[in-house]
């Protein structure tokens, strides 16, 4: 049984469907990625798009790997070292190995999780593995609605936006198209959040692969439930409009703070997603009034070059 409530005149699936409600005439995201890192959580439509998806491009699924390896780097940086105690993560994929929350607990047990995703099977295995503690919860949210979730009052339940939060888009954003105004999304959570706030993030790129591969791939998302939209790294840069970016800056994600050694050029070039985190800067900022996927400006200026360049320390 579904039930629904209107934001915006959007309505949103809430907790009380049952599993039977999910989809499987397309494949998902979730489904898809799930399958690239191993995972049993997926149907035939799933399997035969994601093996589709590696003949034409099986950098995939180290891409996967090496993105989940980002995502908990980043999680220990947010919690270890800048002391952030309440993160939500939006997009957050079928439950894997090494979720946000358990990663983040053991750091620092209080720390508290608002996972968001709009997919159904991951709102059901969430609700199985990650919540119940107290500190974690699920929402069936969409990140096109960000003022929905900024809202929700499960969201509300855990984080306390007076104080410095980390909100986590994590191969997510390629799931929005231009016209759906990532940057407006962004500007949303930007404005919820106090100073000393940060925003994480990693994007796919078509900037290491072949144009061929790449149009196969995509080709593949255009019948799943959301398309692929890759970006460039400027456009991917331009995300983080009043946030400073912290070192290393947007960089293909095995060199974001690698805690081993960082693979070579050639491991390297199998990897086309783009992975970074920002902190709130105090002073005010606005977004450029040509949103779209376009600039976003700190001040009226482009994120300085260097926020964005590799990390060479
Ligand atoms: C590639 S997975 C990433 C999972 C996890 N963040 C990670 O990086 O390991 C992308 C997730 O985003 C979710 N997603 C895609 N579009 C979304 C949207 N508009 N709102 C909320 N979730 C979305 C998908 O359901 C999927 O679970």
């Amino acid at each position: 049984m579904i039930s629904y409530f209107t934001t915006g005149g959007r309505v949103t699936m809430q907790p009380g469907f049952s599993p039977s409600e999910i989809d499987t005439s397309r494949p998902h995201p979730a489904r898809l990625y799930s399958y690239y890192l191993g995972g049993k959580d997926n149907y035939m439509v799933d399997r035969e798009a994601a093996m589709e998806v590696l003949r034409a491009a099986p950098d995939v699924r180290a891409m996967a790997q090496e993105n989940r390896a980002f995502l908990q780097r980043m999680v220990r940086f947010l919690v270890g070292k800048a002391g952030i105690r309440q993160l939500i993560d939006i997009g957050t994929g079928i439950p894997a190995a090494g979720n946000v929350h358990e990663v983040a607990q053991q750091i620092a047990p209080d720390v508290r999780v608002a996972y968001v995703d709009n997919d159904p099977i991951v709102h059901v295995h969430a609700c199985a593995l990650l919540t119940g503690d107290g500190y974690t919860s699920i929402v069936l949210g969409d990140l096109r609605e960000p003022e929905a979730i900024i809202a929700h009052p499960r969201v509300r339940e855990l984080i306390d936006f007076s104080q410095p939060v980390a909100v986590l888009l994590v191969a997510i954003l390629h799931f929005i198209k231009d016209d759906e105004n990532p940057v407006r999304i962004i500007a949303a959570f930007h404005d919820a959040m106090p100073p000393g706030s940060y925003l994480a993030l990693s994007h796919g790129t078509a900037d290491f692969h072949a144009e061929a591969a790449v149009s196969q791939a995509t080709a593949v998302y255009d019948r799943a439930t959301a398309p692929l939209v890759l970006r460039g790294h400027e456009q991917i840069g331009g995300f983080f409009g009043g946030f400073d970016l912290v070192e290393p800056g947007l960089v293909q994600v095995p060199l974001w703070r690698p805690e081993l050694k960082p693979p070579g050029s050639r491991e390297l070039a199998k990897i086309g997603i783009y992975g970074g985190v920002g902190r709130k800067a105090a002073a005010p900022w606005r977004a450029s009034p040509s949103v779209g996927c376009g600039r976003v400006t700190q001040h009226g200026e482009a994120p300085p070059r260097a926020h964005l360049a590799g990390w060479r320390s």
